[in-house]
């Protein structure tokens, strides 16, 4: 059996599914704001999980290549007490991003989590047994330990290229968007404050007027590919019906996470008071050729994402 379809079957296993809701209850206790959004990675614009855990796998992957040779004892004892230390950190992240995953992700996030908890554990064991002097004990530890990681960084790695965790959900909407200026409707067919759904070139994006102001955006959410259009908006900004996540809507950026991932923004023109779009980097690509202008205005381009004509 391949590997893939292995972890498939733990994809498959709904058994796992009242482990992960009670996880899920306790680690969303942890309330929502700033300390869970910089564990999201939405500061860096990007997840923080996979940037945390470089740390204590490259600690204990180099002890166990100290291991492996002689009088590298205290070296490598440093760097497995290192490694320990930068993993309670990291698996703080992955708990929150799992917390906010589909049930697919989060069976085999069980599964990831237990591995990379054993091998935590594994690796604390080696450091007491080494600071006892007990270097052999120290050494198998480390070893098992190290396989234990592997497992967990497989099933890690998953979640995130084959279940789509982690990544952007709408990325491939922004090349899918075709060509030219096209027409959503009139203006007075959008309600203030009301997000509405419309699909350009078989693309979905949701529409939201304020004030005079008209802002279009990719419909799915980029954190799991949530409708954008059954959430909510206030000040500037529309937060995803299915896990909260915020999107300023003048520049598609991330308020609150926990999506890392900025949303597309639309180039916005209101002629003759129909709405027009068109999507923001028209004629930055190769292939895109030359400029479409809008067919009833023609003469002046607006430069900025929204304009009234
Ligand atoms: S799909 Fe999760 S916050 Fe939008």
């Amino acid at each position: 059996m391949k590997i893939g379809d292995a972890i498939r079957r733990i994809e498959r296993s709904a058994r796992l599914d009242p482990v992960a809701a009670f996880a899920r209850s306790l680690i969303r206790r942890v309330p929502p704001g700033r300390a869970a959004d910089t564990l999201h990675g939405v500061d860096l614009g990007h997840p923080m999980h996979p940037l945390l855990v470089q740390v204590p796998i490259g600690a204990w992957m180099s002890a166990t290549v100290l291991d492996l040779f002689p009088g590298t004892r205290r070296p490598a004892l440093g760097l497995i007490d290192l490694g320990v230390a930068a993993a309670l950190p990291a698996m703080a992240a992955g708990a929150l991003d799992f917390a906010e995953q589909h049930p697919r992700q989060q069976r085999v996030g069980m599964v990831h989590a237990v591995s990379a908890k054993c091998g935590v554990l594994l690796y604390a064991a080696s450091a007491v047994a080494r600071h006892r002097g007990r270097q052999g004990w120290g050494k198998a530890l480390g070893f098992a330990g190290m396989g234990m990681v592997g497992v967990a960084g497989m099933l890690g790695a998953h979640i995130a290229y084959s279940l789509n965790g982690g990544v952007s959900h709408t990325e491939q909407d922004r090349d899918l968007l075709p060509e030219g200026w096209h027409d959503l409707g009139p203006l007075d067919d959008f309600a203030e404050d009301t997000p509405v759904r419309r699909v350009v070139g078989g693309v979905p994006v949701v529409v939201v007027r304020s004030d005079q102001d008209v802002r279009v955006l990719t419909e799915a959410c980029s954190h799991l590919g949530g409708p954008l259009s059954d959430g909510t908006v206030a000040e500037g900004c529309i937060t995803c019906p299915w896990h909260g996540s915020t999107f300023r809507m003048a520049d598609g950026s991330v308020v609150h996470g926990p999506a890392t991932s900025p949303q597309t923004v639309l180039e916005t023109l209101v002629v003759d008071g129909v709405v027009s779009v068109r999507r923001p980097d028209h004629g930055s690509a190769p292939h895109h050729g030359t400029e479409i202008p809008h067919p009833r205005a023609a003469e002046t381009m607006p430069t900025g994402p929204t304009g009234l004509a």
